[in-house]
């Protein structure tokens, strides 16, 4: 059994990320998932805390966190971390070193040597961005492996680069990347 970190953003994909934490789970291992405060907006953490049967968190602070190093222990043990799906906005932030939520502050102390994947997911148009090509290839430059996103369809109703990647093929990545 290996300790898998899901780091899930505010993505039309994000309930692909369900499954995807689901087929992990499945398969026998820790799979804690962070959501940014925008995609709690989209998809409740609840619903990751019931198919993972671990905790699945977006704040970082607060009164009820008196005490708490979340973004350490998050980033503790850990045989892979994945982020899917992966915004413009979530990839500007990793590739620029910004720890301005609990998902990239824990990812900032995830400790050099534990595999990463990303998983870009948003409108063709965002993806051809320069800034967003260059931050992607700056996550490549740092040692992040990238997973391709599909071309297909949209939820955006445009057809395009840009879809999640199966999470079929994510879980089967990831498998791969523990098992070498
Ligand atoms: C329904 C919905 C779907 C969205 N889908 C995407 C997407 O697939 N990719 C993307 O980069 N941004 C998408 N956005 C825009 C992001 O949610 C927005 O940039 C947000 O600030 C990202 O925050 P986060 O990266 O902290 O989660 C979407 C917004 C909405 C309302």
């Amino acid at each position: 059994m290996a300790r898998i970190l899901l780091c899930t953003s505010a993505s039309a994909a994000l309930y692909k990320a369900c499954d995807l934490a689901s087929q992990l789970a499945q398969a026998g291992h820790d799979v804690p998932v962070l959501l940014t405060p925008s995609a709690a907006q989209l998809v409740s953490p609840q619903q990751f805390e019931a198919v993972t049967g671990q905790p699945a968190r977006v704040h970082e602070l607060g009164e009820d966190r008196l005490g708490a190093m979340d973004h350490i222990d998050f980033a503790r043990g850990l045989a892979a971390v994945v982020v899917a799906p992966c915004t413009a906005a979530l990839a500007g932030r990793i590739a620029m070193g910004l720890a301005t939520d609990l998902v990239t502050t824990t990812l900032m102390a995830v400790p050099l040597g534990v595999p990463r994947l990303v998983c870009p997911a948003m409108n063709p148009h965002m993806l051809a961005q320069p800034a967003v090509a260059r931050n992607l290839a700056q996550m490549v430059e740092d040692g992040w492996e990238r997973m391709e996103p599909e071309v297909g369809h949209m939820a955006c109703g445009e057809d395009g680069p840009g879809r999640l990647a199966d999470p079929d093929l994510i879980a089967q990545r990831l498998l791969e990347i523990l098992g070498a």
